[in-house]
């Protein structure tokens, strides 16, 4: 048996939504995605409609269906948007999703061929957590704008400097932490990624356990978590109940300068989590000498944070929905690997004012 599955990276991550025209337009305008390519009836395909967004090495592809009948319309009913699919990219979709399945993944899509005039890809997909999915794709040798299926359909915008995706967080019910963080580590030959944030965290109200999973390349980071008992609702537990059932929580965005980034997203009206002045007084005792202008970084709210290897600047969004569920993180990384514990208290409490202000504390 082949100890590691070969994926080499995530590919894109599809986003099932209401009305992916005007998600299309959003993050286009809000995140300086460009479009690439689009999928839908005027490409031949009657039952959806597919927009393809691209900054450097993120790709974002955003799907509605066109029917009441079509079975997007449960994840969409259920769910609200949010992440379906998060694939990856691999040399072998028919080897990686054979090995996935003899060590005990659910099928999502049994493997089969996509092809238009461009060439061909070779599909298949296995369930993680919740209703979400993870495919493996194989696209070598193929020539069109994005997969096949799709036709070039360029919008270009200014980017904002977002890189890569560093990091997904999968959100699970209370007790599932260690039996998903199990299927990472059994079907797709994950480990635990051991970093100083690896402990329980709470603040005074809310509570949650994560672990950090990664692949053998150590490329692709998915961090679990779950909601633990503290004296109001876990954060966690918000977004499991309006997100009804376990899904990706926060989508980390790599930049390489993150106060010129955040400004840029915020001049284009993404909306950040509130950080309190009180983090400024002792955010510096913490994490000692930094590169960067301290005032600049005060002024764009960015949260810094250190451990062992170094230190990363990072902001977290808003939810991007009506439903508290999916955000993005913009993080920039400078030597450290960890995913920034000293902030998680601070950011929790500015979550758990928003929270309150929903109702949901
Ligand atoms: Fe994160």
């Amino acid at each position: 048996m082949v100890d590691i599955l070969p994926i080499r990276n995530i590919g894109h991550v599809e986003l099932w939504v209401g009305n992916a025209k005007q998600a299309a337009y959003y993050y286009r305008k809000a995140f300086g995605f460009s479009q690439v390519a689009y999928a839908g009836p005027e490409t031949g395909l009657r039952d959806r409609a597919s927009y393809v967004l691209r900054q450097h090495k993120i790709t974002l592809v955003l799907t509605t269906p066109l029917s009441s009948e079509h079975p997007i319309n449960a994840h969409l009913k259920k769910h609200g948007d949010g992440v379906r699919d998060i694939s990856f990219s691999c040399d072998d979709a028919d080897a990686c999703f054979a090995l996935a399945i003899e060590r005990g993944a659910e099928v999502a899509e049994d493997p089969h061929d996509v092809t238009d005039a461009h060439g061909t890809m070779r599909r298949a997909a296995i369930k993680t957590y919740g209703d979400t999915i993870h495919s493996f794709i194989s696209s070598k040798g193929y020539e069109g704008p994005f997969l096949p299926g799709y036709e070039e359909a360029l919008i270009e915008e200014q980017g904002v400097g977002l890189l890569k995706i560093d990091h997904i967080v999968g959100n699970v019910e209370e007790g599932k932490m260690q039996r998903w963080c199990d299927f990472y580590t059994s079907v797709l030959g994950f480990e635990q990624f051991l970093s100083f944030d690896d402990k329980d965290i709470s603040t005074e109200f809310t509570a949650l356990r994560s672990k950090v999973m990664t692949s053998p390349n150590k490329v692709v980071k998915f961090p679990i978590n779950e909601p633990a008992a503290g004296r109001k609702k876990s954060q966690i537990q918000e977004y499991i109940e309006f997100y009804e059932g376990a899904g990706a929580q926060h989508i980390a965005l790599l930049t390489e300068d993150e106060v010129k980034t955040v400004a840029a997203l915020r001049a284009r009206g993404v909306e950040f989590l509130d950080v309190p002045d009180s983090y400024y007084q002792a955010v510096w005792d913490r994490v000692g000498v930094i590169e960067e202008n301290r005032e600049e970084i005060r002024r764009e709210r960015v949260l810094v944070d250190r451990d062992d290897k170094g230190y990363l600047l990072q902001l977290f969004t808003k939810p991007v929905e009506d439903r508290p569920t999916l955000f993005f993180e913009i993080i920039q990384r400078r030597g450290s690997q960890s995913f920034g514990k000293g902030n998680f208290r601070a950011l929790f409490e500015s979550i758990e004012r928003e929270q309150e202000r929903r109702g949901n504390l």
